[in-house]
């Protein structure tokens, strides 16, 4: 065990846990963030998506020994009153269905429209690719990610 020094969504927090330990788990487990998703451990289906330094990244195959000196950001501080664009747009789109999967797909947009204003149809397919939906919303997510480009 060590201690770990994190910021997260702005604030400084201390974790004392085995530095293989996954940032999903210590999200989660260890600081009640529990809006990131655990789905398949393996970096394979995106519902743990955060934020490293403004790039989406899959939490469940970071070790938090990596993570010290980063800005980390969860679906809990991607806005302060749950209106960033994607977050309206989501809602306009009335987006999820089982809500599973969806803070994953609303941070890998989020980080998509940062770096990308004004996505095309294929750059939106490259970047939402490891995001997984198994209630298929795919369709939605795609318009809202096109409506959260144009409110910018
Ligand atoms: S739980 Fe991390 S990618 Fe599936
Ligand atoms: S809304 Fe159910 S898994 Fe995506």
């Amino acid at each position: 065990m060590a201690v770990f020094k994190l910021k997260i969504n702005g604030k400084t927090q201390e974790v004392d846990v085995a530095e293989d330990t996954p940032l999903l788990w210590v999200l989660r487990d260890h600081i009640n963030l529990v809006g990131t998703k655990y789905g398949c451990g393996i970096a394979q289906c995106g519902a743990c998506t955060v934020h490293i330094d403004g790039k989406a990244m899959r939490s469940c195959s970071l070790p938090i020994s990596g993570m010290e000196g980063k800005s980390i950001t969860t679906i809990e501080g991607l806005s302060e009153n749950g209106d960033h664009p994607v977050q309206q747009a989501w809602l306009k789109h009335d987006v999820p269905q089982c809500g599973y999967c969806q803070a994953g797909q609303i941070m890998s947009a989020a980080a998509l429209l940062k770096e990308n204003s004004n996505p095309n149809d294929d750059e939106i397919d490259l970047a939402m690719n490891g995001n997984i939906c198994r209630c298929g919303t795919y369709l939605r997510v795609k318009a809202a990610i096109k409506t959260a480009a144009k409110m910018g």
